[in-house]
This record gives C-alpha cells, structure tokens and sequence, in this order.
C-alpha cells in the first residue's frame, strides 16, 4: 500500500532528523532528543526483523545501514543519529561520506566523555563493537593514558526486547558480565549499547557507588545540537509527534516501547525488501 508518507514528510513537515537502531535501543537517544531538542521532529526506524546487530558481521551492518540511510534520505531527513554503536563502530566512517546530510555516531562522543571522566574505563557493548575495539581506539586517541576494559554482553539485547529486565535471570547475567570490570576496579562505565540504559536500574544495584556510567547519547545529542546551529539547521517551530517505522512487527515494537515513551506510539511496518527500493511502495501504518 502506499501511504505517500514520503510525499507528507516532504511537502507539509519540517525536515526531521532520522535515528535508528536494530530495536528499543533507540529510545533511549530518542529519550535525549526531546530533552536537548524539543523542537526537532524525529523520524525512528528500529530494524526489529534483523536484530540483532551485536552478532553480525561487518559487511551485513554496513549493508542494513546502507539501506536504512538510504531510505532515509528518500524521506528528507536533514540529519540522522545512529542511534546503534554497533552501527557507529561499524559503519560511520564508511558512511558519512556518501550521504548529503551529516550522520553522527556515537563512538566519539562517548570515548570522549568517558575519557574526560574517567581514568580506568568499562564499556561494555554488543560481541560486534567489542571486537572492533572501537571504544578502546577511540578513547587511547584521546588521551593515550586511560586504561580501558571491554566486555560483550550478548544477553543484554534479548533480555530487553523481550521484556524481561527485572527478572532474576537479568540480575544474574547483569552480575556475571560486570564482574570482570569490577574486579579491574573501574572508575566508569561507558554503556555501548543503547539497549543497556534500560537496564541502568538493574546495573546499578550491582556496580560498586563509586562507578559513574556515562550514557554516549548525551554527548552525541549535544554535538548534534552544535551542527545543526553551525548548519543554520535547528528548528525553531514546535516539533511533530515522532513517526515510528520498524521492519518487524509493528504491534511487538508498540507494546514494548509504551513503558519508555508514556503511550502507545503509531508504529508503521517497512517490509524489508522494499527498505531501499520504490519509494513509492512502503508500508503500512497502524
Ligand atoms: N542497540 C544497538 C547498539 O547500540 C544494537 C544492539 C543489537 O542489536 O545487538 O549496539
């Protein structure tokens, strides 16, 4: 069916900005946008039929985010936020140059919070962005006298898309996978997946009170915020509600995302082998 959504966003909506993740990770950027940019209308696609990314390969990341910045800029979005690490550790590099809007990850921003804060750095992130080792590069190029500790958290993703984050077994994973770093005894902790702020209540019971974690989100709305004014591109009217698009099912994705959003949000569904073909053909919106 077509909706003509690309033709509503275009001719009746200011130019939102584009964030996306593989599932509800990307809530919790989206969590930071109305605090730091309340007036950016926002476009969200969750590439919930794939996810998850954290045990992909590098070659299929940088495809999916091929198709979705693509599909993307069919819908005029004047910016877009990876809202994924894995993504940004990924892909960014490759990426940034081959769209006409600018593309932030969050890698930087989060190396360089964490490195102003802390001297003896956790991150813990999907199997993917752990093996990249991108936060460790990234926060050695900074400042090459922090230490840094990485751990994949391979359960983290499933437990929160499947609702599952104040059970037992969360306690217990949370508690094996922080273990290491405690016993590194680490000053800060870099969440490098944007799935893991939904767990904050339960990785806080666990970590020692001397711990500060540091959300890279933060940073990278706010270097966000800079481009946009350095770019003349920050609105100054009030935003839309936020168009919520997802390749799996769109009724799973709502009934998850109530608990963060305060209210059931419309979800649309993009049939993936439509993400980067006609625009004229995406999907249904319910
Ligand atoms: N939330 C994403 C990240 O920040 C992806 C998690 C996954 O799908 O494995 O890496």
């Amino acid at each position: 069916m077509n909706n003509g959504l690309n033709h509503r966003l275009l001719a009746t909506r200011p130019a939102p900005i584009g964030i996306f993740d593989s599932g509800v990770g990307g809530l919790t950027v989206l969590r930071e946008i109305y605090r730091q940019l309340p007036n950016e209308s926002v476009l969200y696609f969750g590439d919930t039929a794939r996810l998850p990314y954290g045990s992909r390969s590098p070659e299929e990341i940088l495809h999916f985010v091929r198709q979705i910045l693509t599909w993307m800029a069919q819908q005029g979005v004047k910016m877009v936020m990876m809202a994924c690490n894995t993504s940004s550790a990924l892909a960014l590099d490759q990426v940034q140059e081959e769209f006409p809007f600018p593309v932030l990850g969050l890698i930087r921003p989060g190396a360089q919070a964490a490195a102003i804060q802390g001297q003896r750095i956790g991150v813990i992130a999907t199997q993917a962005t752990v093996t990249s080792l991108a936060y460790t590069s990234a926060i050695q190029e900074i400042d090459p006298t922090r230490q840094v500790w990485e751990v994949a958290c391979p359960k983290f993703v499933p437990l929160v898309e499947q609702n599952q984050l104040r059970t037992p077994q969360a306690q217990t994973t949370a508690a094996t996978y922080l273990q290491p770093l405690i016993a590194a005894n680490i000053d800060t902790l870099v969440y490098g997946c944007t799935h893991y702020p939904h767990l904050a209540p339960v990785l806080q019971t666990i970590l020692p009170g001397t711990v500060r974690c540091v959300d890279p989100a933060i940073s990278m709305v706010a270097a966000a915020a800079q481009e946009l004014d350095a770019l003349g591109l920050r609105s100054i009217a009030p935003a839309w509600a936020t168009e919520f698009y997802v390749s799996g099912s769109a009724t799973e994705f709502k009934r998850l995302a109530v608990q963060w959003l305060g209210h059931q949000p419309t979800v649309g569904q993009i049939r993936l082998p439509e993400l980067a073909a006609n625009p004229q053909s995406w999907g249904t919106r319910s």
